[in-house]
């Protein structure tokens, strides 16, 4: 998708991936992913997600990078603490607390400009980009990833002729394509029956949960 597709959906309001409370998962599989820190997290393609306020309340340095201003804002606006902005390179920088936003475009995103990271937390991110999109996005995750990180990758496995995405359908063969040369371990697999994708024909949505290992 480019980038006027998501911040038309900012404009519009239209943020039905915006979840009311932390990802389960994150919260689940925390001591595995999040353990032995603090560390340094980058949520790519974040969006307004309460993930980034809650990895910093546990002390960890979170680097949120989102195209869309308003998504931003509104991280900025919950937060108790001193707001301040700044630029980085091409992106516009706003820090409160431990969180740290890049407004901007993630493709522009170098360890050179940014720094390394050592946890990666991918939720509704590659999925939310199309194919042709996908190898480079991950080549980009992986050149941030310093030696010994992790990346952990939520997928979604669906029958992509029953919908359009996003979210696309990245099933667990893609996952292993973009980072399989690399330590990978299916951590959780669901699959929802019910709800808004069987109401839009999707019989069997496949939620999976895998945690990839960068060699140290
Ligand atoms: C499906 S939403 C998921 C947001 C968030 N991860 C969540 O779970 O609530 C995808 C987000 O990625 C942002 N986005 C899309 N392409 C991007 C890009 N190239 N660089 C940075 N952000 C991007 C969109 O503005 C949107 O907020």
């Amino acid at each position: 998708m480019e980038p006027d597709f998501w911040l038309s959906r900012w404009q519009e309001g239209k943020t039905g991936f915006h979840g009311a409370a932390v990802h389960e998962d994150l919260v689940t599989h925390q001591e595995r992913f999040l353990g032995g820190g603090p560390h340094r997290v980058l949520v790519p393609l974040c969006g307004k997600t309460l993930d980034l306020d809650w990895l910093g309340s546990l002390g960890h340095e979170v680097l949120g990078v989102e195209l869309s201003s308003l998504a931003v804002d509104e991280v900025m606006a919950r937060s108790d603490q001193p707001v301040t902005r700044d630029s980085l390179g091409p992106y516009q920088r706003s820090r409160t607390g431990n969180v740290t936003l890049l407004c901007g475009d993630i493709f522009e995103a170098t360890p050179e400009l940014l720094g390394s990271v050592d946890r990666i937390w991918d939720r509704a991110a590659m999925v939310a980009l199309p194919p042709t999109m996908r190898p480079r996005y991950a080549s980009t995750l992986r050149a941030l990833l310093a030696p010994g990180g992790m990346l952990l990758q939520n997928s979604f496995g669906y029958d992509q002729s029953k919908m359009d995405g996003p979210p696309f359908a990245v099933l667990r063969d893609e996952v292993a394509e973009h980072y399989g040369d690399w330590g990978t371990e299916l951590l959780d697999t669901r699959v929802l029956t019910e709800g808004k994708f069987a109401e839009r024909g999707i019989s069997a949505f496949e939620i999976s949960l895998t945690l990839v290992t960068k060699p140290a």
